[in-house]
């Protein structure tokens, strides 16, 4: 059965101290009161992800992992991270194309297939994000969209490397914002991310992939969304940075 991973996304929020002081909470509260079988990955900004692997090192279920990598693997490329630094932090997971990456940074989906590739490379796991900005939503454009940042973010790995993707679906118009999509239209586009999955590859494939949900998730509506057939978790920003609020949100997953 595929992997139901609940993270949170931290973003570039807290210092080294509070950062800390929030993984050793959320991991505190995770041991005392969640016995669902979910995995459970802090994604801090880098700089404290070393100290966050350390601080649940050894604790079942819970991960790290980082918000960006770079596509190169080592060398003259100043301010970038490689994926085999953050290996050796003990984390196991980075976040690829983020929509605020995509906005800000200008990352496009050819680049995000290299960053993808170093990032299996090192045996890391990439949780891959896509999503449609309002505006794409309300042409009727979100299916293309979704089409072409998947196809052309993932489907030059071969069916092994694609069954070590995660895919986080989170709509532009959801994250922070307070507005969360509905279940019903967060179920048909993941059910739609599926489908091309098994298009591309096949249906054991298609199946065997963890798709999270992200975008304004709160403990209020996680359960709701966590109930869907082809929601298997989320990716959390606001809620993330709370250690209740973000526990809530991993018991909602039985
Ligand atoms: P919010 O939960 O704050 O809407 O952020 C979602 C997100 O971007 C997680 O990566």
């Amino acid at each position: 059965m595929r992997k139901k991973i609940i993270a949170g996304n931290w973003k570039m929020n807290k210092n080294l101290e509070e950062g800390l002081a929030l993984a050793s909470e959320v991991s505190n509260m995770v041991k005392d009161e969640y016995q669902g079988s979910a995995w459970v990955v802090l994604i801090p900004p880098a700089l404290h992800v070393s100290g966050v692997s350390k601080l649940i090192n050894g604790m079942p279920k819970m991960y790290a992992g980082v918000q960006n990598c770079s596509n190169h693997k080592s060398g003259a490329y100043t301010g970038e991270i490689s994926a085999d630094m953050i290996k050796s932090t003990g984390a196991s997971f980075v976040i690829i194309g983020h929509s605020e990456r995509r906005q800000y940074f200008g990352e496009h989906n050819d680049w995000l297939a290299r960053k993808i590739d170093a990032v299996l490379e090192a045996g890391l796991t990439p949780i891959y994000c896509c999503g449609e900005t309002l505006e794409e939503r309300e042409k009727n454009a979100h299916f293309t969209v979704l089409e072409k940042q998947i196809s052309e973010g993932l489907f030059h790995l071969n069916e092994i490397q694609m069954q070590q993707v995660v895919i986080a679906y989170e709509p532009v118009w959801a994250i922070g914002t307070g507005k969360t999509a509905s279940t019903a239209q967060a179920q048909e586009i993941h059910a739609f991310i599926r489908g091309l999955i098994a298009k591309k590859y096949n249906t054991a494939v298609a199946q065997e992939i963890t798709i999270q949900y992200g975008g304004s998730v709160k403990a209020e509506n996680a359960a709701e969304l966590f109930a869907a057939p082809d929601i298997d978790g989320a990716l959390v920003g606001g809620a993330a940075l709370q250690s209740r609020s973000f526990t809530d949100i991993v018991k909602a997953m039985p």
